[in-house]
């Protein structure tokens, strides 16, 4: 009897100590940009996007090893530019798995920057678990002098590794900090601080390897998101106008003859449309395509019955959301509900 005592005891201190010394494992999924990005010179600015394989990324950055038990996958190979539905259900399906059904302790997802704010909102609204998703990029290619992509793939690990980081939802982690999916946003088409998160700034920073937390995120996202895509296998066709003086009704109208299923008005000023498109607004409006009115203005809400009354036209008012968030949200919502009412008030929630 003692024996088996002692064997147990052996067995018990030895899943311990494995369990302590063992890192948390990380799945990198690549999708290109220009993190992947190659130039023909360390100097030249000219280059082609997606280029680099998800192994070639990790062995640039032998340092993520120490932080983590690393592996990564490559999903697409794609200037972001070229994001599209299907490769959004891809890795939202592929992220849930991992997290929920393969043991994973994160995700860092390497990103082209031209349309990863919309990636990180469309995850912050799929992602079915509070374990820590990390988008990066960069804005020089792999093999610029001063390539930016290594250290923010490296801060990106250190993030997913970081329970300060668990139940944040999406971030992207760019240039030393880290930013929610529902208010990050590329301001700069070439500067590496080109991230920033809006009138409510960053959600905090990472330094010398390890997160820090400023402020959380006050949306609904990711586990408490009531938007699920496991059955889905495309998403509504939303459009986006954009507002000008004298701005022709032609682009609405030919979304409204296509069928489109919802669309988003990238206003001028409080989310306002010159009178012809607002004509076809209307009207596409009661044919049952849903209008929802955002800004061209970089910050400041778009306002509920303000110049609009939205209530008589049944349009929905973007509030926080700037127009390729508002038409995320938008399609998520018209997997639920066609009921203008019940989308304001998911506008108001996400
Ligand atoms: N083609 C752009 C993209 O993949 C380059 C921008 C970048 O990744 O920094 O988004």
């Amino acid at each position: 009897m003692k024996r088996f005592r002692f064997i147990a005891a052996l067995a018990l201190a030895l899943t311990v100590s494995l369990s302590l010394s063992a890192k948390p494992k990380i799945r990198i999924i690549a999708t290109g940009g220009t993190i992947a990005g190659v130039s023909a010179t360390s100097a030249s600015s000219a280059y082609t996007a997606g280029q680099v394989g998800i192994q070639t990324l990790i062995d640039a950055v032998p340092q993520i090893l120490q932080l983590a038990d690393i592996s990564g996958e490559q999903l697409v190979n794609i200037g972001s530019q070229d994001m599209n539905d299907e490769v959004w259900l891809k890795l939202a399906k592929r992220i849930n798995q991992l997290l929920n059904e393969e043991g994973y302790d994160g995700v860092v997802i390497t990103h082209g920057t031209d349309t990863m704010e919309e990636t990180a909102y469309f995850l912050n609204l799929t992602v079915k678990s509070d374990k820590p998703v990390i988008l990066a990029g960069s804005m020089r290619p792999s093999n610029a002098i001063s390539a930016d992509g290594p250290a923010n793939l490296y801060n990106a690990v250190a993030a997913a590794v970081s329970p300060a980081c668990k139940g944040m939802g999406v971030l992207c982690c760019m240039n030393n900090q880290l930013l929610d999916a529902k208010t990050v946003i590329k301001t700069h088409t070439i500067d590496c601080d080109t991230f920033e998160g809006g009138p409510s700034g960053i959600i905090g920073y990472i330094y010398n390897g390890e997160a820090f937390i400023l402020q959380t995120p006050n949306n609904k996202h990711t586990i408490n998101s009531e938007f699920d895509v496991t059955k889905l296998d495309r998403l509504p066709k939303v459009g986006i106008v954009y507002g000008y003086a004298n701005c022709s009704p032609l682009p609405m109208q030919a979304f409204v003859d296509a069928r489109f299923d919802g669309i988003v008005l990238a206003g001028v000023g409080d989310g306002n449309f010159y009178k012809d498109v607002f004509e076809v607004a209307e009207k596409a409006q009661a044919s049952g395509i849903q209008i929802v009115r955002s800004s061209r203005c970089p910050t400041g809400p778009t306002c509920l019955n303000s110049e609009v009354d939205d209530a008589k036209y049944h349009f929905v008012a973007a509030l926080n959301l700037n127009p390729q968030k508002a038409r995320v949200l938008l399609m998520l919502a018209l997997t639920k509900t066609h009921d203008w009412q019940e989308i304001q008030k998911f506008f108001m929630e996400y």
